[in-house]
């Protein structure tokens, strides 16, 4: 039996437990800073608690982001500098901007953080007079949705199975002119 149970796991991943959420105080304060190559590490283990195995990024592809000149990214962070948040977005090469990806810390949400940062990098943009964000959300994740909607995001397409795990995408875009 218990070889079998070995085989088994050598198959099956063990089931991860549901993190619990205690959400943080209310009166918690939070500031807006560059996420710069010093943050690879903090970044990397918060965005493994934004997103499922499978739909998170590597520490590679953090490493990498972060090198290229056409990133610009920001944290959110508390007062005693914990980051809660984060944002990524790629300047193109035709003169518009990518939301690379976007996360808040799960007992930091619904707290209006994912906004702040939208507001924070589309000024950064607009200052580079970028006139044009897209982003691709997956069908299935009403929350960022909601937060695109709420922000002026319009769907253009819906991508057909354009995620590794066969899941359709919607290809969003915002004017910033
Ligand atoms: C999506 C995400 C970034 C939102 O962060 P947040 O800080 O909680 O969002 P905000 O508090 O700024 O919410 C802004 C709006 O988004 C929508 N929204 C956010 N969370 C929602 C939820 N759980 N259910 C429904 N709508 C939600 C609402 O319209 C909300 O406006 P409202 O407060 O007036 O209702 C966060 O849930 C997250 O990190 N999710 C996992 C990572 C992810 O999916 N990233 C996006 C990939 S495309």
């Amino acid at each position: 039996m218990a070889v079998l149970q070995r085989i088994r796991n050598f198959f099956v991943p063990p089931a991860i437990e549901p993190e619990i959420i205690i959400p943080a105080p209310a009166d918690t304060v939070y500031e807006i800073k560059i996420l710069n190559d010093k943050h690879i590490d903090e970044v990397w283990k918060l965005n493994q608690r934004c997103f499922r195995v499978g739909e998170n990024y590597t520490r590679g592809t953090f490493n990498y982001l972060i090198s290229l000149p056409t990133t610009l990214s920001y944290r959110i962070i508390t007062l005693d500098n914990v980051m809660v948040g984060f944002i990524f977005v790629t300047l193109m090469e035709d003169g518009t901007a990518h939301l690379t990806t976007i996360g808040v810390a799960p007992e930091h949400r619904q707290r209006g953080l994912a906004q702040q940062m939208l507001l924070h990098i589309e000024d950064a943009l607009r200052r580079r007079e970028i006139s044009m964000i897209c982003l691709e959300v997956r069908v299935g994740n009403l929350s960022a949705q909601n937060l695109y909607r709420k922000m002026d995001y319009a769907v253009m397409q819906r991508l057909k199975k354009y995620y590794n795990n066969g899941e359709d995408g919607y290809l969003m875009v915002k004017s910033l002119i």
